[in-house]
């Protein structure tokens, strides 16, 4: 397909609540069809073979949600995470976390512990869950391990720094993708999308399929990326 493939796309799933509005339906009902559209971009993502894909499925400032909708979310990440554990094993892809893991509730915490452990060592693709994530937390949260390890100033290096976020092993996203026609990042890896690519689709999350990733794709094969450099010296 695509000559040049994103090798991290970061996913900012909105306008679940939306599409279920459209159809007179509960938002649950939305937030139902939001994971089904998770299933289909990590299958499609495994399938061409792009390494990473990040998903953000519950921000700190979702807490701020009614006590129902929250609870129905986190209900629905335990079943994910059961359900889907199989085909994680089957398509050799390793889940990882990022977020507040202590802010989880004991179920939750516990089933991602246990599907990361039995994903260990699987290396075609990484799946990262953002669940209760805040960009600036998580710098503030390396900020403070910083302090405490008594690192010096000029120890603290990008790459030090690096080593104190949720996933040291997650790279930098290339592609972030945002749905529903919003044109923010929300405090979504701040730090690290510092030279993402920003695609933003009106598609709302639950209609975002392989047709719409497509889309994606194709823009970001399109894109220049010079990283501070000049075109000349890209040729
Ligand atoms: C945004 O839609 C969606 C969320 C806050 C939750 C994301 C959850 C899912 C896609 C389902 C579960 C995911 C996994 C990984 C199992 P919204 O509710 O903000 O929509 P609205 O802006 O239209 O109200």
């Amino acid at each position: 397909m695509e000559e040049k493939l994103p090798e991290h796309i970061a996913v900012i799933m909105d306008g679940n609540g939306r599409w279920a509005r459209e159809r007179g339906l509960p938002r649950s009902r939305g937030h139902l069809a939001g994971v089904d559209a998770v299933r289909a971009l990590v299958r499609e993502c495994r399938r061409l073979g792009i390494g990473y894909v990040t998903v953000y499925a519950f921000s700190r400032e979702n807490w701020r949600r009614p006590e129902t909708e929250v609870s129905f979310l986190f209900d629905l990440f335990l079943q994910f995470l059961r359900q889907e554990l199989p085909e994680l094993m089957k398509e050799d892809i390793r889940l990882s976390f990022i977020g507040e893991a202590g802010d989880l509730p004991f179920a939750v915490r516990h089933a991602l512990e246990y599907a990361m452990k039995k994903t260990a060592g699987n290396r075609s693709m990484v799946f990262t869950l953002a669940i209760s994530y805040a960009g600036r937390e998580e710098i503030l949260r390396a900020a403070r391990l910083a302090l405490e390890k008594g690192l010096r100033p000029e120890e603290l290096t990008e790459e030090a720094f690096r080593t104190l976020l949720y996933d040291p092993a997650l790279p930098d996203p290339d592609l972030v993708i945002r749905t529903s026609g919003e044109e923010r990042l929300s405090n979504f890896l701040l730090f690290q999308s510092a030279y993402a690519e920003l695609y933003f689709s009106p598609v709302l999350w639950p209609d975002f399929g392989p047709e719409e990733l497509k889309k994606a794709l194709t823009s970001y094969a399109g894109r220049v990326r010079r990283f501070g450099r000049t075109d000349e010296q890209l040729r």
